[in-house]
């Protein structure tokens, strides 16, 4: 109990200094991308358990979308629409993120107003245009099935309720974790797992100053920052400014906080089909331009542009519910 008391403050504090980081966008000599770090060990009955409720189209309220329906495991863990559908065929205003990694983040959701994968939960559950649902329905539903209610027995000691719904998807999320990527295999010395134009990638974004905001083990995730630190982005949209738009402004208020948002992991931004909160990017390289553009305004060569997109190859690890198609593709750049 103080040990969890004692992780919340401490992750408070981590948001508001990473806040005060991305803010002043200094290029901190200390900005590395860090190793992955290892798996957590977490008992298999619970992460199976976790895994269940994911793909169970219970938990919304016309039994028809899962978790799963809009983060694509063998895919990358998001959504390959632009915006996500929910129940009754409702379109969603954000981009679903990956779930994979995203244990390793600061807090949840492009806002980042979850501060862990358990209060994640209740963000889809309730969201009448995802999955539209309450807790006493799904655990009215869930009691009803023999089978389950046994898988929870097995594992808690009072059975089905929201908390350990909770417990058991975060506990599964807290296994997605990429591993064994070229960049890790390169930062622990193995000097031939990238190319040469991955290495080339990797000084430039050293060298532009992409590393000020996407670092850490996820190459993101670990500060909040402008989306447009130094054009408006936002102006070029025009009317088509939604309320999902306003980002972290939604959840403090704070005038200051329009438009910022969590940094994204770049961990699977190499297997996305979209890009940005707001799906206005559909490749990497438009990506790669855009925020070159209004982060750094900067104009980059369309050979830096190629080179950076091969070094966001290199991030892209391995699990075992990823397609190894895809694993493959990626490691040909
Ligand atoms: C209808 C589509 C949909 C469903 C169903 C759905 N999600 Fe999501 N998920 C999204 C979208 C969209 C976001 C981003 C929302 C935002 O940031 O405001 C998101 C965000 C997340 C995040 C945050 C990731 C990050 O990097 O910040 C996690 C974790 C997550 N979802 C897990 C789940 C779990 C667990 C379930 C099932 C209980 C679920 N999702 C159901 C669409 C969906
Ligand atoms: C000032 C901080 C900052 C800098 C510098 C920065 N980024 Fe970003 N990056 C962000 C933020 C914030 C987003 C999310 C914006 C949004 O969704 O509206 C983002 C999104 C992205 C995405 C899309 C990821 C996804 O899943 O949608 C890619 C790719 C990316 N950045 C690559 C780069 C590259 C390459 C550079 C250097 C040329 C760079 N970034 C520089 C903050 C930054």
């Amino acid at each position: 109990m103080k040990n969890t008391r004692f992780l919340l403050v401490h992750r408070l504090m981590m948001m508001v200094f990473c806040f005060l980081c991305a803010a002043s966008l200094h290029i901190s000599a200390n900005s590395a991308i860090l190793p992955i770090p290892e798996v957590p060990s977490v008992p298999a009955p619970l992460v199976n358990l976790g895994e269940a409720l994911f793909h169970d189209t219970r938990l919304s309220a016309d039994n028809t979308i899962s978790c799963a329906s809009c983060h694509d495991l063998s895919h990358n863990g998001a959504d390959r629409r632009p915006f996500s559908v929910g129940i009754g065929g409702a379109v969603g205003k954000i981009r679903s993120p990956s779930v994979y990694n995203s244990a390793f983040d600061l807090a949840q959701f492009w806002d980042g107003r979850a501060i862990d994968l358990q209060s994640q939960v209740d963000g889809p559950i309730h969201d009448e245009v995802e999955m539209g649902s309450d807790w006493e329905s799904i655990i009215t539903k869930l009691n009803n099935d023999p089978e389950i209610t046994q898988r929870f027995n097995t594992v808690f000691r009072n059975g089905i309720n929201a908390d350990n719904i909770r417990e058991a998807l975060a506990a599964f999320q807290k296994t997605l974790i990429l591993t064994d990527s070229p960049f890790d295999r390169w930062l622990a010395g193995d000097h031939s797992a990238l190319t040469l134009q991955q290495l080339r990638g990797y000084e430039l974004f050293r060298s532009y100053g992409c590393i000020s905001c996407h670092q850490g083990a996820n190459v993101g995730g670990n500060m909040f920052s402008r989306m447009g630190s130094l054009e408006n982005y936002f102006e070029l949209k025009g009317d088509a400014i939604s309320q999902a738009d306003l980002g972290r402004y939604n959840v403090t208020g704070n005038p200051n906080h329009r438009y910022v948002f969590k940094v994204p992991s770049l961990r699977t931004a190499a297997l996305n089909d979209f890009f940005f909160h707001d799906s206005s990017a559909n490749s990497l390289e438009e990506a790669i331009v855009t925020m070159a553009r209004f982060q750094l305004g900067r104009q980059l060569p369309e050979q830096h542009v190629a080179d950076i997109a091969a070094f966001i190859h290199s991030l892209t690890g391995t699990h075992p519910r990823l397609s190894t198609q895809l694993n493959s593709s990626t490691e040909q750049h």
